[in-house]
């Protein structure tokens, strides 16, 4: 198994400093999503808040990809290009986006995600662990469609924090793979449809890089997996799908949907593994309103 870079004290805050530019972010393209936006409106909003960072899209040029996020609408599974697409009440749609500070001449990388239903009121962390749901109609969508976007997403988005929560109690990076999975069968039978764990986009180490050793699956695999070390940071990143996993990839080389045409949902932390617990680099609290229901408090490094 490749080396798994380890962070100091510092190196952490450092990348704690990624974490929230990626956070800032979040919350301005959650305040700009609205119905009739385009995706690369929204993308305009993203390079404006990584400037106002004073950070850097590490997105942007990545095997020349062309924006500073990935703007992943309904069928769109991860890497969907802004453009000329307008946003739709009732449109599930991911945003994945990250950047990177320079401290000491080198780059320390965040990199998260979220979903949202358009026309939905964007739950808060907080809100989302006390069980909050959205619920009622939205114009011109049909209610059972809507419905099982809910799903979709908030299955996503609690697979994700059951898995987060897994590495401050676990032992190996295995603990992401066994959380999603049991969240996903557990669902299903609440749900009367089990979602599918895409297997062909993982999620991954991060640091002086936005992808390093090791693969984080979401899903079991037989065989042994790294222990988890103190400095290790981790970008924990569940897709989910309502039918089959299989994608198909458009001639644009980067966008990849569901073979079936059918929905997915995207959620992604990078999260630090440190002596006194873990510390969710990305999200502004550090995790602790996601991290509550599973009885784990985070380390702040701020
Ligand atoms: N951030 C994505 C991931 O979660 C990778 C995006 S590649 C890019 O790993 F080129 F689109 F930036
Ligand atoms: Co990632």
């Amino acid at each position: 198994m490749a080396r798994i870079e380890l962070k100091s004290a510092e190196e952490l805050r450092w990348m704690r400093e990624a974490g929230l530019v990626v956070a800032s972010i979040h919350e301005a393209l959650r305040a700009a999503v609205a119905p009739g936006i385009t995706t690369r409106e929204l993308d305009e909003v993203s390079a404006a808040a990584i400037a106002d960072s004073g950070a850097t899209s590490n997105f942007l040029g990545y095997y020349d990809y062309p924006a500073t996020v990935c703007i992943s609408v309904n069928d769109v599974i991860v890497h969907g290009i802004p453009g000329d697409t307008e946003l739709a009440a009732g449109d599930i749609v991911s945003f994945d986006c990250g950047a990177y500070v320079e401290r000491r001449g080198r780059q320390w990388h965040g990199d998260a995600a979220f979903s949202v239903i358009v026309g939905d009121s964007f739950l808060s962390d907080e809100e989302f662990a006390s069980g909050v749901r959205a619920s009622g109609s939205l114009p011109g969508v049909d209610d059972n469609v809507l419905r099982e976007r809910r799903q979709l997403d908030a299955l996503t988005r609690e697979s994700l924090w059951a898995a987060l929560a897994a590495l401050a109690t676990g032992k190996r990076i295995s603990a992401v793979g066994s959380a999603v999975e049991e969240v996903v069968a557990r669902h299903g039978e609440i749900n009367g449809w089990e979602a599918g764990i895409v297997e062909e986009f993982v999620g991954h180490g991060i640091g002086t890089s936005m992808h390093m050793p090791p693969d984080v699956l979401n899903y079991r695999v037989r065989g042994i997996q790294a222990r988890l070390k103190p400095g290790m940071v981790l970008a924990v990143e569940p897709m989910l799908v309502r039918g089959d996993i299989a994608s198909i990839t458009d001639d644009d080389e980067w966008t990849v949907r569901t073979a079936d045409g059918l929905d997915a949902a995207h959620w992604e932390h990078s999260i630090a593994i440190t002596e006194d617990g873990v510390s969710v680099l990305t999200a502004r609290d550090s995790g602790a309103a996601g991290l509550a229901p599973y009885g784990v408090t985070p380390v702040c490094l701020d």
